[in-house]
């Protein structure tokens, strides 16, 4: 049994890109009967960039709603709200305590928002002793993320061997996830798809909404319809690969190198592929959405739950600081 804990921002609805990248992995983890996960809603390290608290609610609501339609068993993984266990801030005090100044200006993540936000806050510099707190404060063992996260993951180590040096062996050092075969979803102008480009497919829009975005925005070239394509070099494709059946890909790619099989035809096949694919997890999703109380239940049921083990952790390290 090892103990997975991962965190997901809540920076508003995830697109196809998170779904396959992170999400729909994450779940298969945390469902395996092997594992004993803990998943949380990072809306704390959100107020680094919204201020808005009804944003910030509302995308805490649109990331839980996706997590639960596309199916994370809340009752196996702890699943909660950041906010809800307010004492992950306390350990991060004691954190920020411990970690050398000279050390936290070496964050790449922070040099790079830097550079690109306009809030240029305190709590985005520290923003790494929070996220070290979050992992310490449930004695997670190993955590999932991406490689942009991996400095991130090297500091809560060493931040931890610095306590336990210091005051005793308390805190349990992690280790990182990454997976080499991390998903690459495409965008429609086919770049990486993310929120910040304007490029994101949303699996829970209806079907009229799915096939405008598909038709005005998913980039093709002039090819003539009579004309044989290379399905390898088209978004289209690469698209309908990752979310229609292995035959039903390999139909495609065979018609697209035939000839007399256009763009529109292929459009048409991915908004049908898109539409019947995730169409439980869209049901799903809206009936969540629009009766917030399931969520709410679920993730209070997780943050007593989580603050079981979080308490415990802190006053252990309360004791071992000397208070
Ligand atoms: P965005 O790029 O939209 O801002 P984030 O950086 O918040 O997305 O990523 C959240 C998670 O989703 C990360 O684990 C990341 O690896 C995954 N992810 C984001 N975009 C993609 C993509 N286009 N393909 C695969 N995984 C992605
Ligand atoms: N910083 C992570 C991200 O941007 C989110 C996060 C916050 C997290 N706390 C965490 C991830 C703890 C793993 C463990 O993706």
């Amino acid at each position: 049994m090892a103990r997975i804990l991962t965190g997901i921002q809540s920076t508003g609805t995830p697109h196809l890109g998170n779904i396959l990248g992170a999400i729909k992995p994450a779940i298969d983890l945390a469902n395996d009967p092997l594992n004993d996960s803990f998943l949380f809603i990072a809306d704390m390290h959100s107020l680094t960039q919204i201020k808005d608290g009804e944003r910030l609610r509302n995308n805490t609501y649109a990331v839980a709603a996706t997590w639960m339609a596309c199916g994370l068993d809340t009752s196996r993984s702890v699943f909660y709200r950041q906010s809800d266990v307010p004492e992950v801030t306390e350990l991060a005090w004691y954190l920020q305590c411990l970690f050398p100044y000279s050390r936290m200006t070496l964050a790449h993540s922070f040099k790079d928002k830097s550079e690109r936000l306009e809030d240029v806050n305190a709590g985005l510099f520290s923003y790494p002793m929070l996220m070290a707190a979050d992992i310490l404060l449930y004695n997670a063992e190993k955590v999932p993320v991406g490689k942009d996260q991996m400095q991130h993951l090297e500091m809560t180590r060493d931040v931890a061997s610095r306590f336990n040096h210091k005051f005793g062996e308390t805190l349990v050092l992690p280790e990182v996830l990454t997976s080499e075969l991390t998903m690459y979803v495409p965008g429609t102008d086919g770049g990486k798809m993310s929120k910040s480009q304007d490029n994101t497919i949303n699996i829970f829009d209806d079907a009229a909404t799915l096939k405008k975005v598909i038709n005005k925005q998913l980039v093709t070239d002039a090819t003539p319809l009579e004309d044989p394509k290379d399905p390898d070099s088209a978004v289209v494709y690469k698209l309908y690969k990752l979310v229609a059946s292995e035959s039903d890909a390999q139909e495609m790619a065979a018609a697209l190198r035939a000839g007399g099989y256009g763009w529109g035809h292929a459009k048409k096949a991915l908004v049908e592929a898109l539409v019947d694919g995730f169409a439980s997890e869209r049901t799903r999703y809206n009936e969540l959405i629009s009766n917030r109380e399931e969520i709410d239940v679920a993730l209070a049921q997780g943050a007593e739950r989580a603050r079981a083990v979080a308490s415990e952790v802190l006053s252990r390290v309360r004791g071992k600081i000397g208070y």
